[in-house]
């Protein structure tokens, strides 16, 4: 259950989440044809051991559990290509946005995500990543420990994102005045519409003409009642079931650190402020890395929004 205030470790709550992409990110790595590799993921999960986030990384089922839902194991491995088509997204994004030039970055809710340690920065580029603290934390000494080096300039901004978080952000040498590349990844169904709003008016506060945001945003069937009871339905019979057979195994409630509230289109936020804005949907974005869904399981793959904007002149 959340509140206005919470916070979390890395391994409760929303901190939680983010274990869970490391988690998908960390199978997509391992496998045979790999659409993005980030050797990073299984540090950060050897580091704290198994827990609810492993559930994301599409493990054997025991057969009982396959035999009762067949489609099951397609859905996880479906789940495990979505991360990996997303996170390629925000990849080309970053790499895109300083192919033209652009030296600062900001990653809104960073969690796990190694950019500042996994990509070709260019010389010179700053990279801002905000996060709570304790998950800042968490990933810094992790990396450290393991003798991991950023290949940026790293600022680590510890904020909530509900608050007011642009001062924090200039304190840590964020240059309004220059263009800026921002991604949002992973973040909106965490944050409530309200929330939502107030961060895109503090970024189009802090972006002057030619910086470029890239989100990825809830698509209309997030708040269908019917797809929200089914999904959760199935995932309770899926619970029953593993507590009998397998009681070690948790299955993660995400959809619980949810805010289902109607939000206003991202795409026309952008549009409507003087942004450029092309949407990709989440199906175009998987069939364009060779990774549509098997048809059987292709309604439980998010139906979300992939939002690129570049700020027009003027
Ligand atoms: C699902 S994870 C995604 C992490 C990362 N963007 C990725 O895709 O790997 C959600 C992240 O959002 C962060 N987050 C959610 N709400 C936040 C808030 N109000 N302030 C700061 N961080 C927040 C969590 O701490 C967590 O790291």
């Amino acid at each position: 259950m959340r509140s206005d205030n919470d916070s979390w470790e890395i391994t409760e709550s929303v901190g939680a989440t983010a274990l869970g992409v490391a988690a998908a990110r960390a199978a997509e790595t391992r496998s045979p044809t790999p659409l993005i590799r980030d050797p990073f993921a299984q540090v950060f999960l050897d580091a704290v051991g198994d827990g609810v986030w492993s559930w994301h990384s599409a493990p054997q089922l025991p057969p009982e559990l396959v035999e009762a839902e067949p489609e099951l194991p397609l859905q996880m491995q479906a789940m495990v290509d979505y991360m990996a088509c997303r996170t390629a997204f925000f990849d080309q994004f970053f790499l895109d946005a300083t192919g033209a030039g652009i030296r600062q970055a900001v990653i809104l809710a960073a969690g796990l995500d190694a950019r500042s340690w996994r990509l070709p920065w260019p010389d010179g580029t700053t990279v801002y990543e905000l996060d709570q603290s304790r998950v800042l934390e968490f990933k810094a000494s992790t990396l450290a420990e393991h003798g991991a080096q950023p290949g940026c300039d790293r600022v680590a901004v510890a904020v909530d994102l509900r608050h007011d978080w642009p001062a924090a952000l200039r304190q840590a040498g964020f240059d309004p005045s220059a263009p800026s590349a921002w991604s949002a990844e992973g973040l909106m169904p965490y944050l409530p519409a309200a929330a939502q709003d107030l961060l895109f008016e503090r970024v189009q506060g802090l972006t002057v003409a030619g910086s470029r945001v890239a989100v990825e945003a809830l698509g209309r069937n997030f708040l269908d009642p019917g797809a929200r009871e089914k999904r959760r339905a199935r995932m309770d019979r899926v619970r029953a079931l593993l507590a009998e057979v397998d009681p070690r195994r948790e299955v993660p409630r995400t959809d619980e650190l949810w805010y289902f509230e109607e939000r206003e289109d991202v795409g026309d936020w952008f549009g409507r402020h003087g942004w450029r804005v092309t949407v990709t949907p989440s199906d175009e974005l998987m069939a364009g890395y060779g990774r549509r869904p098997a048809r059987e399981v292709e309604d439980r793959v998010p139906g979300n929004l992939f939002v690129a904007a570049e700020r027009a002149a003027g």
